[in-house]
């Protein structure tokens, strides 16, 4: 049987944590979430939570901390999450990262590990350009180095892929100056509790999955 973990997986925007995210989610066959995900199904049902958040993630700047804080704390208590769980785009700020620690302690839950993917801003941002999400099934695919089959068809279940609308590059330049200014302290609050654990996140996804693999010990059986 998997063991369960309890990591958060840090980086800037294209870093690779939707796609690490979802193999260390059926690795471990915890929950992944993904506050970024959420919100996009939000905006794109039309949801008050959507309407609200359509404003920020459109221009690239950070959801209130009070919206995604209580989305968080919500979706920890599904059936899923029992076992463990991926953190994915949350925490973001340093009071996010305070309210987890608060949500945890309630629950007396402790972290595993916050994992850190680190890469220059120009391998981001071509990461980011040729990214291409499914509208159905959330896969990531990216136009050069994971195309897909069929040209904006999704290879596991036949959706349409898309292009993000805050993969334009003006976009792309405000959400990595918000990743410097807001999240990157992260680096040190989760240092200063010894949960800091640095990957190199330039190479092939498997690469960096091996490298993950190293930090967290073992593949989960
Ligand atoms: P969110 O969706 O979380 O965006 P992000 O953090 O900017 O991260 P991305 O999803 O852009 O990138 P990623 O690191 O997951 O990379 P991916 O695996 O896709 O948030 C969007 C917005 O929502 C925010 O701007 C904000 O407005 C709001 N929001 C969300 N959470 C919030 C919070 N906590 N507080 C406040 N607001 C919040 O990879 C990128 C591409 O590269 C893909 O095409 C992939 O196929 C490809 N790729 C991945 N790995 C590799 C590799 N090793 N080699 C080659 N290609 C690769």
């Amino acid at each position: 049987m998997a063991r369960a973990i309890r990591v958060i997986l840090l980086g800037p925007p294209g870093a690779g944590k939707g796609t690490q995210g979802k193999l260390l989610q059926e690795q471990f066959g915890v929950c992944q979430i993904s506050t970024g995900d959420i919100l996009r199904k939000a905006v794109a049902e039309q949801t008050p939570l959507g309407r609200e958040a359509s404003q920020y993630i459109q221009r690239g700047a950070l959801v209130p901390d009070s919206v995604i804080v209580n989305l968080v704390a919500e979706r920890l208590k599904d059936k899923d999450c029992e076992k463990g769980f991926i953190l994915d785009g949350f925490p973001r700020t340093i009071p996010q990262a305070e309210s987890l620690e608060v949500i945890l302690k309630t629950r007396n839950l402790a972290l595993d590990g916050v994992l850190s993917l680190r890469l220059p801003h120009n391998v981001i941002v071509e990461r980011l350009a040729g990214r291409r999400t499914c509208k159905n099934c959330g896969a990531l695919k990216h136009v050069a180095f994971d195309p897909p089959t069929k040209q904006g068809i999704c290879d596991r279940c036949g959706g349409e892929l898309y292009q993000r609308e805050d993969d334009r590059e003006e976009t792309i330049a405000t959400r990595l100056k918000v990743y410097d200014t807001q999240t990157a302290p992260l680096e040190d609050f989760y240092r200063e509790r010894g949960l800091l654990r640095e990957i190199d996140g330039v190479g092939k996804v498997e690469d960096i999955r091996n490298r993950i693999d190293q930090v967290i010990g073992d593949r989960g059986q």
